[in-house]
Formats: structure tokens, sequence, C-alpha cells
């Protein structure tokens, strides 16, 4: 291999040091078809560069567009999942996976029916497990034998969410059953059409669990998330808002559009730092 200059080591090095140490990093789009463009992206390059990802994925309405451009990209760029595995945040618990408000049917309907990925491959929890508690140890377990994850997708919920990590989760939490808070009650009533008929628990990965990923990207769009982005960047770190703990991951990319970063005080440093970091240079 040809000897690198001493300019071109001294990039290499920010590069990589800016892997090891950037922390958070916010992306501010336009609307939020780019940033749920760009998310794919960034998915898809982690997974072009390594095949076998473990990637975590996460569900929502927020979401549904990244695996819209998934699936596009695996239709028309032949983006390849067959070697990947993924793990699912979190699922209802009493809901089958055949349950058409399930997070199994969600990924299935999305995600795994259009794209190849082997169906033994991708992983969520069991909602309906004889034994809810035997079900986390399992599912923590199935995650470390994967070797971890590689790429956790998040979106956040309007009370600060990530996964069903609700308010006073303990940050160092790891997957288990969670009782849901009444706001996300409301926020996921429209998919089961009324508040009664949402489950009140859910299974989810521990805030723990997450911040282990080597890599975290959290999407945020529309402006009922504004004031929870705002405090999940810049507040300070605690238990009510679970997402704050992403602050303490050493490469979290937290990807909004205008209208979820309106209440972000630094937003022209995050504009500055995505237009001269180098490690955005294909996405700008
Ligand atoms: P949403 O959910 O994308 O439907 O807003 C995100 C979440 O609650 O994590």
């Amino acid at each position: 291999m040809a000897e690198r200059t001493g300019a071109e080591l001294f990039f290499v090095r920010i590069r990589f040091r800016s892997w090891l140490y950037s922390g958070v990093e916010v992306i501010i789009q336009p609307d939020k078809e780019t940033a749920a463009r760009l998310v794919a992206r960034i998915l898809a390059s982690d997974l072009r560069a390594k095949p076998q990802l473990v990637l975590g994925l996460a569900t929502g309405g927020t979401m549904e567009s990244v695996y819209q451009n998934l699936v596009r990209m695996h239709r028309e760029e032949g983006l390849d999942f067959s070697h990947c595995q993924t793990f699912n945040l979190d699922e209802y618990v009493g809901l089958t996976a055949a349950d058409p408000s399930s997070y199994h049917h969600y990924m299935h309907h999305h995600l795994f029916r259009a794209v190849n990925v082997a169906a033994g491959n991708t992983h969520l929890p069991e909602g309906t497990a004889a034994n809810l508690d035997e079900e986390c140890r399992r599912y923590e377990a199935l995650v470390r034998q994967a070797g971890g994850i590689d790429l956790q997708l998040l979106g956040i919920g309007k009370a600060g969410h990530i996964g069903f990590n609700e308010p006073l989760s303990a940050l160092r939490s790891r997957t288990r059953v969670k009782a849901l808070a009444p706001a996300t009650i409301q926020q996921n009533a429209p998919f089961f059409g009324g508040e009664a008929k949402v489950p009140r628990r859910a299974i989810t990965m521990g805030v723990g669990t997450i911040i282990e990923a080597r890599r975290c990207v959290l999407l945020a769009t529309g402006d009922s998330k504004a004031d929870v982005i705002a405090q999940a960047v810049e507040g300070p770190i605690t238990s009510m808002v679970s997402a704050t703990a992403l602050q303490l991951h050493p490469r979290c990319t937290v990807v909004v559009d205008e209208a979820a970063g309106a209440k972000l005080k630094e937003k022209e440093y995050y504009r500055w730092i995505f237009a001269n970091e180098p490690e955005w240079e294909g996405y700008r």
C-alpha cells in the first residue's frame, strides 16, 4: 500500500477521532422526506460496508418513510439484506405476530416482506410469551450472541422515550416489561382505533441495551417533537427523558427536519458541523 502523506494522516486521524469522540451530532434537513432519506442512506452505507450488519430497528409513524426508502434502494440499487440480522426495540404485551397492530406485523408489512432479509434473521420480542421475564432475558442473550447491535435506529416519543423506556426508566436498564405512560397511550391510540384499545404494557430493550449499540441514529420530524428534541439533545441527562441518555453515546446521529429542530438553541453550530465534517461529505 502506498505510504500516506502527513496531510492524509492528519485527516485520517480527525476522521477516526470524530468516530470515537463526536458524541451526538445533529443534522437538520429541510423537510421530513429529506430527513428520512438521509437516515436510510446512512443505514444503507453501513450495510454495504458490512453485509453482516446487526441492525436495531424501530417502529412508529416516523420510521415508515425510512423503510419506504430502504425498499426502494433494495429494488433500484440492489441493496442487499441477505446477510444482516435485525433486532427490534419492542413489542406490545399480549399481541400475536398476526395482530395488525403488533410490531411484528408492522415490520413484515413495511420492510421484511419487501426486501431479501432471511425470516430467521429477524428478531422481535414475543409479546405473547408465557413467561415474559424469561423472554426478556432470552432477547438480551440473543443480541449478545449476535455480537451486539452495530446500528440502532430510533424514534422518540413526545414524552422522550426511546423504545418504550418511559419516564424514570433506569439509564442502565435492560430488556424488560414496561407499563406505557398515558402520553404514549394517547400518542399510539390512532394505530389502535382509540386509547382504550392500546395495550398497557410492552417488552422493550432497556436504555442500557440501546446505548451499547455501536452507533445510534435517531429520526424525529414534525413540530410535535420540537420540545422533546431540544430536551433530549441540549437538556440535562435525566431518566425522566430516556433519550437524554444518548448524550452518553460515543456515536449518535440525530436527524431532524426544520420543524422538529425548531427549538434547538445551537442550530447554527449543528449546521456548521454538518457542512464541514468530512464524514458527511457524501450526504450534503
Ligand atoms: P412516532 O413514534 O414515529 O409514531 O412518532 C416514535 C416513538 O414513539 O418512538
